[in-house]
């Protein structure tokens, strides 16, 4: 990599998170990108707190030494999990400088109609659902930031055991959508639905499906691409490029590629991170 090149880390605990990078190319395409897929630990959502703390932290130190000085968690669990302990006990000392971001934020921002630097008040709805990993929902760190913004919001939050692992297979996600759409109808009526993992969009007319017509899906990947090209436009210091993007694994990058190419029906060449 050349001195001149700025690019923004994009990290997640696999393949999910290209679903977000594809937006974020989308919305800046001469911005450059290094992707990290850790798919060697992955799934990230059956692991304990501590070991997704550790393993995000090494990821983020990666991405760091490939020249990152703004990194994006885009995997939910991680988001949960790790971002808010390595902000504040991790990077004041050992990257001071760079900057740490996570998908909770610009989607809460979208659910409630509100700009978290306005402060708490009133959201623009009461009732949501939020389907997300085992981890993620144990955590409760969803409702934990929505109600600090919004504390009228209740959210239905509901893990979907087995999911990403039939996404990433390639296997029918119907049973494992259905079932978690019902369990979240059993204890309310949502107003809006939001897909708190990466890997969901591909999943999406599933949940349309299952859910009562009409409740809108909120879009993960176009919410945080949204957010960060506002954000760059405040932080320009972390723009820059000329579209160039290099997508790295900790897995095996072979078999990692065509997994990516059959997901996104276009060849992605993955390098060893
Ligand atoms: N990427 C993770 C997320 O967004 C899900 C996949 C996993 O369990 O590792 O929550």
């Amino acid at each position: 990599m050349t001195e001149a090149r700025t690019p923004i880390g994009v990290f997640d605990s696999g393949l999910g998170g290209l679903t977000v990078l594809a937006e974020l190319r989308r919305a800046m395409p001469m911005q450059d990108f290094v992707y990290l897929g850790d798919n060697a630990n992955a799934p990230y959502g059956v692991r304990p707190p501590e070991e997704v703390i550790d393993l995000t932290r090494a990821a983020i130190e990666r991405l760091f030494a490939e020249g990152c000085a703004l990194v994006l968690i885009a995997c939910n669990t991680a988001s949960a999990l790790a971002l808010r302990k390595l902000q504040q006990e991790w990077l004041p000392d050992a990257a001071p400088d760079r900057r740490i971001l996570g998908v909770f934020v610009p989607l809460i921002e979208a659910l409630t109609g509100r700009g978290w630097r306005d402060g708490p008040g009133r959201a623009a709805l009461d009732t949501a659902a939020f389907f997300a990993t085992p981890a993620t929902v144990k955590s409760g760190a969803f409702t934990r930031e929505a109600q600090r913004l919004a504390p009228n919001l209740t959210v239905i939050e509901e893990a979907c055991p087995g999911l990403v692992d039939a996404i990433e297979a390639g296997r029918t996600p119907d049973v494992y959508v259905r079932e978690a759409v019902e369990a979240a109808l059993k204890r309310g009526t949502p107003e809006a639905a939001l897909l708190g993992c990466t890997h969901y969009p591909h999943a999406k007319a599933v949940f349309r499906d299952a859910l009562p017509a009409g409740t809108p899906i909120l879009s993960q990947p176009e919410i945080v691409a949204k957010s960060l090209a506002a954000y760059l436009e405040r932080h320009p210091q972390f723009k820059g490029g000329t579209g160039w993007l290099d997508c790295l694994t900790t897995g095996d990058p072979a078999h990692v590629s065509a997994r990516a190419g059959a997901l996104f029906g276009r060849a992605l060449p993955f390098d060893p991170a």
